[in-house]
């Protein structure tokens, strides 16, 4: 398997010093995940352009809109220098997803997929073989800190069979005992927000989920 990204979930980092909270990981991770939420498709409410626009970081900015009506905001991230978005399944139909992904591929970014625990992977089929990143999420979106869902391994496992090649992304309680779980199934790119912004050793976290 190709390398292991690590990307670092911001919902954790403190708030109140984001910026100093970004610089403490930027020298060991590969990618920033911005957990954009707005309430309605998700029960908590994040942060929005204004905050991903202040981040100051040379991380690859990923942008997971964790929102409704998704074609409806991806003009106003796709002005900033982000770098990947993710839309949720749950949050399109297949008739609108060909145009959201042409949107942010046209604005320079990769587009990615999510789909919660419960929802299967034929749910996408229609966009598998067009999309950048395939994210399957192993909590219920909407907070940091939940326990890691094993039975979502097995649309990893099969993700991961049907396409060789494919950027897949796990998100959600993933830490030093459920990253090798990701890694053996498939997943080449893990999102962490708990097992990193609470470690005492940050750069020791994110080396020992990459499998180091
Ligand atoms: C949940 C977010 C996740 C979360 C991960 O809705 O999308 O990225 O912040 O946090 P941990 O790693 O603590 O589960």
């Amino acid at each position: 398997m190709a390398d292991i990204l690590i990307t670092p979930s911001m919902l954790s980092a403190d708030f109140g010093r984001l910026q100093e909270e970004v610089d403490s990981i930027e020298p060991y991770a590969d990618w920033l995940q911005c957990d954009v939420m707005d309430g309605h498709f998700v029960q908590n409410i994040s942060f929005g352009v204004p905050v991903v626009r202040a981040i100051k970081t040379k991380l690859p900015l990923d942008v997971h809109l964790m929102v409704s009506n998704p074609e409806d905001r991806i003009e106003e991230f796709l002005e900033l220098p982000v770098a990947h978005i993710t839309f949720h399944a749950e949050a399109t139909t297949a008739e609108d997803r060909p145009a959201l992904i042409a949107a942010i591929r046209n604005a320079g970014a990769t587009a990615g997929i999510a789909i919660n625990p419960e929802t299967p992977l034929s749910a996408v089929s229609d966009v598998l073989s067009d999309i950048d990143l395939l994210l399957v999420m192993s909590v219920h979106p909407g907070f940091g800190g939940q326990a890691f869902i094993a039975d979502v391994l097995e649309k990893v496992t099969a993700a991961r069979k049907q396409f060789p090649d494919l950027m897949i992304q796990m998100d959600g309680g993933i830490d030093t005992k459920t990253a090798p779980l990701c890694i053996a199934a498939g997943a080449n790119n893990l999102v962490a927000g708990s097992a990193i912004f609470r470690a005492k050793d940050r750069a020791a976290a994110i080396t020992s989920l990459r499998g180091g």
